[in-house]
């Protein structure tokens, strides 16, 4: 719909420029909103204000001429110009009921295809193997899940990949410790259900006992050499650690597997011959022994050069090579046409010389669409990056069972006829579904403040106030003995509140559009919670069940058998399952 008139606005603006109205080479950029009063129409431009003073022209007279020269259509029901010069736009109603009657047919809502499929690579989660998973790899983990959905639903051939870190200096320590517990015949394997106690054990010695550091730098070097027994210790390691991953995405509701996983050392036979690649295209220069590419592109504050290092002094390779390795299977052998990187913004540098050498080298075309969709950090209540109560970092794990722990207290609290252990699933689904909801309503790019009190509650823009408006519109059909298969009859809009309704159902595919080519769940989230509102309204003013007139019953059953629909499907996009009753 929004397309639509905007395609109309563009054929409009070139009638325009025939008559000499407006200049030939003018490319304005044609965006509708929707206004928040619903008194302005359903959509509004200014497209005559941006047109106007370049024109020399009286904003509201080009306004309406633009109006006059659009090509007739079915799509307007009235057009009018409001304040300097703003057109708003009303849509006719049997355009909306029909786009509704096509979603209601099509298992995707009428999100359909976006125009060519296309493979779409995406690195998420990608945490370090050395440690068990964090809070600081919740985000890459959840919006990764929920933009990889996304783009399924849209119908393009997604694929994951879960660049772990599995390789680097740190695993030295790990195998020497590993070394020692089994030659106490201690069970390594049990040592190591605790990750982040091993971690440190080792981290300990590590930089207490020269001897023992010393052991783990010459494993390394082993293991780098592909030493057997040093491979078999890293991959029983590995194994573990990955275990652990995948214990906490199946917890999260992420769609992640092992089959997902293209970890770092992958790379490792392909990394020299990177580092000969970019010396055939003459890009590498060394410095202080290290191997690196300077490009004009990149530079500090002070305008000294960035290098990108690819190779350093003792022959060891760098994160960067891998990640240029990376890039060329994404291009070349998984023929990606777009390679996304759900990723701390912290390291946009990184990526933007990653991307800009890759191309530089021959290792992506230009046509392939690389982006670093970057995000903030989760900071505590104090404004300062969230730490557990000891100060340490909070394992991933731990926070679920918090989350679980608090909404139970939530439910309890609301009071409930569910039996003990229903309660206990309902909170489990609640709990992690509002650690989520809070991260991926906020905008990625910025740091958000992860707080207990706001997002376990059933206030706001939260995941339990979502889930409960599904419960609410689900028990309609219950308390009427139906399923939402059950229901048919057609859309008429007669109150104030079925159109606003109906209007805010026939808007999920543009919300999913948006969301799909920006990497923005905050955009479904905040769809979501409006539709809620929407729905919550027209529920007080128009009488359903009760309703006297056969039609408009059928009718007032069908918007809330989409609303049930499209929360279920919108909560299914962010990884969130709904709950029949709570
Ligand atoms: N393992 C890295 C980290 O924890 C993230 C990897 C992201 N993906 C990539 N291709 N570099 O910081």
């Amino acid at each position: 719909m929004k397309q639509h008139i905007e395609a109309l606005l563009q054929a409009a603006v070139e009638t325009l420029k025939d008559q000499g109205m407006l200049d030939a080479d003018v490319t304005p950029r044609i965006q509708l909103d929707r206004p928040r009063d619903k008194s302005h129409g359903d959509f509004a431009c200014n497209l005559a204000l941006t047109l106007a003073k370049p024109a020399k022209k009286n904003p509201r007279e080009l306004a309406q001429a633009i109006i006059d020269a659009l090509p007739e259509n079915d799509v307007l029901a009235q057009c009018d110009i409001a304040g300097p010069g703003f057109i708003n736009f009303k849509i006719n109603h049997q355009r909306i009921i029909d786009q509704l009657e096509n979603a209601w047919q099509d298992e995707r809502l009428g999100v359909g295809s976006a125009g060519t499929q296309q493979t779409i690579v995406i690195d998420y989660s990608s945490p370090n193997l050395a440690k068990e998973m964090h809070v600081g790899h919740l985000r890459s983990t959840i919006i990764g899940d929920a933009v990889s959905r996304t783009l399924e639903l849209q119908g393009h051939n997604v694929i994951r990949q879960n660049h772990v870190g599995d390789w680097g200096t740190q695993f030295g320590m790990l195998l020497a410790h590993m070394e020692d517990v089994q030659s106490e015949s201690n069970d390594v394997a049990l040592q190591l259900s605790d990750l982040e106690t091993f971690y440190k054990a080792s981290k300990k010695r590590f930089d207490a006992e020269p001897e023992f550091a010393d052991r783990a730098r010459a494993l390394v070097v082993k293991l780098q050499g592909g030493d057997d027994y040093c491979l078999s210790l890293w991959r029983q390691f590995i194994d573990i650690s990955l275990t652990h991953c995948q214990q906490v995405y199946d917890r999260l509701g992420v769609k992640l597997t092992r089959d997902d996983v293209m970890a770092e050392s992958a790379y490792n036979d392909q990394l020299h011959n990177i580092v000969e690649v970019l010396r055939e295209k003459g890009l590498l220069v060394e410095d202080q022994g290290a191997q690196c590419v300077f490009m004009d592109e990149f530079k500090g504050k002070e305008d000294e050069p960035l290098p990108v290092i690819v190779q350093k002094k003792d022959g060891g390779f760098l994160y960067a090579t891998t990640d240029l390795a990376a890039v060329r299977y994404r291009a070349q052998t998984l023929k990606a046409d777009r390679a996304i990187y759900v990723v701390d913004a912290r390291q946009s540098l990184h990526f933007n010389q990653i991307f800009t050498l890759s191309r530089k080298a021959g290792l992506a075309s230009d046509s392939l669409q690389l982006e670093h969709m970057g995000f903030g950090m989760v900071m505590g209540k104090d404004g300062r990056p969230f730490k557990s109560r000891d100060g340490g970092v909070t394992k991933l794990s731990d926070l679920l069972t918090e989350a679980e722990r608090r909404a139970q207290v939530l439910i309890a609290a609301k009071g409930t006829d569910l039996s003990e252990s229903e309660q206990a699933e309902v909170a489990s689904v609640v709990g992690i579904a509002a650690v989520k909801y809070a991260d991926l309503s906020k905008n990625r790019t910025s740091d958000y403040v992860f707080d207990w009190d706001t997002m376990i509650s059933f206030e706001g823009n939260t995941a339990p106030y979502l889930l409960y408006a599904f419960t609410r519109v689900s028990s309609i059909f219950h308390k009427a003995g139906m399923q939402l298969n059950d229901v048919n009859g057609a859309i008429i809009l007669a109150a104030e509140q079925d159109t606003a309704l109906a209007n805010k159902l026939a808007q999920f595919p543009e919300i999913i559009a948006s969301v799909a080519n920006k990497g923005m769940p905050h955009f479904l989230c905040g769809y979501l919670f409006e539709l809620a509102g929407a729905f919550s309204s027209f529920y007080e003013a128009c009488p359903i069940l009760s309703n006297e007139d056969e039609a408009l019953k059928a009718s007032r059953l069908k918007l809330a058998a989409l609303t049930a629909r499209t929360l279920q499907q919108g909560l299914q996009l962010l990884g969130i399952p709904t709950l029949k009753r709570m």
